[in-house]
């Protein structure tokens, strides 16, 4: 079995750890058979984007894989063929769609035992052996698809968002590598009052906007007052491509999960489009290469391809 999963933004401006929607592209790609030999093993990586651990309890996929095994079906056995086809450390939920993509083959190799959404608990475990935090806000929309909502990590509650079909994004990722672990580890611990209810404010605002289709409400509700001001100063030339992407028409523009991808959401293709330029040009003067994605949101999520 073939199975593709998409990237995915991350936090989406305000809504760290909790906010993601899924694009139709980039996307990890894992294939998937069962074997007599009860665990997973890994076969074969093929990626053009650095090396990855064929150790099965280090490797994102694999981890999340066993443990849907462990739990759905132990003693079934499970070979991973993993294909990269983006990059790692890029704020595109590089290690997210791996664990997603294995964890779904399994799920479907498995006679389909549960919800997608309930695959989106195995698949955090995926995140956590690679970089510590067993955060879902890229698994779930990777797994589910759309515009998801983390409304409770204790118990895991994960609701989707509807969201206005014309709605397109830029990402725009720079050739620099920014760690989800390091840009973790830069963030305060503590919040002052009157931050947190900034930022609950723009949550609440944009999950409405969404909701209802407005516009103005979604581009004033795009704003990180806590994460994005920290990560930031790691991304060169990043408040020149936010102010350039938003005066090309983009309702909003922050860090990709954490970085050092930039995402614009716009209100068309078109606009999609002018922002990513602006985006890249602003790179290109910091001396940064960098790859644009024009996509809708994917309301499909993690795919059997064959
Ligand atoms: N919410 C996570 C973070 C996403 O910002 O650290 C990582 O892609």
């Amino acid at each position: 079995m073939k199975v593709f999963a998409p990237a995915t933004v991350a936090n989406v401006a305000c809504g760290f750890d909790i906010l993601g929607f899924a694009l139709d592209r980039p996307g990890d790609t894992v294939r998937a058979r069962l074997s007599s030999e009860p665990g997973v093993t890994i076969e074969k990586i093929t990626s053009q984007f650095g090396d990855l651990p064929f150790d099965p309890a280090k490797n994102t996929a694999s981890v999340a894989a066993a443990a849907f095994l462990e739990r759905y079906k132990p003693g079934l056995g499970l070979v991973l063929e993993i294909e990269k086809q983006m990059p790692i450390g890029s704020g595109l939920g590089s290690s997210a769609a791996s664990a997603a993509a294995a964890v779904f083959a399994a799920h479907q190799l498995a006679g389909e035992p549960c919800s997608k959404a309930d695959l989106v608990e195995f698949a955090m475990l995926g995140e956590a052996v690679a970089c510590g935090s067993a955060h879902a806000d890229n698994v779930a929309p990777s797994i589910i698809g759309g515009f998801t909502l983390i409304r409770s990590y204790d118990p895991l509650h994960v609701l989707s968002i509807p969201y206005p079909n014309h709605l397109r994004t830029a990402v725009v990722h720079p050739e620099i590598e920014i760690r989800t672990e390091d840009a973790r580890k830069v963030l305060k611990r503590n919040v002052p009052l009157h931050q947190a209810i900034a930022q609950f404010g723009n949550i609440a605002g944009l999950v409405l906007g969404l909701c209802t289709s407005d516009s103005s409400v979604i581009a004033t509700s795009l704003d990180d007052v806590i994460i994005e001001p920290e990560r930031s100063v790691l991304i060169p030339g990043f408040m020149k491509a936010k102010v350039a992407a938003i005066e090309a028409g983009a309702l909003g523009c922050s860090l990709s999960g954490s970085g050092p991808s930039i995402f614009a959401l716009c209100e068309s293709e078109e606009i999609a489009i002018a922002a990513g330029k602006q985006i890249a040009a602003v790179f290109q003067e910091q001396g940064i290469a960098s790859t644009t994605y024009i996509s809708g949101i994917n309301n499909q999520g993690a795919k059997v391809l064959d």
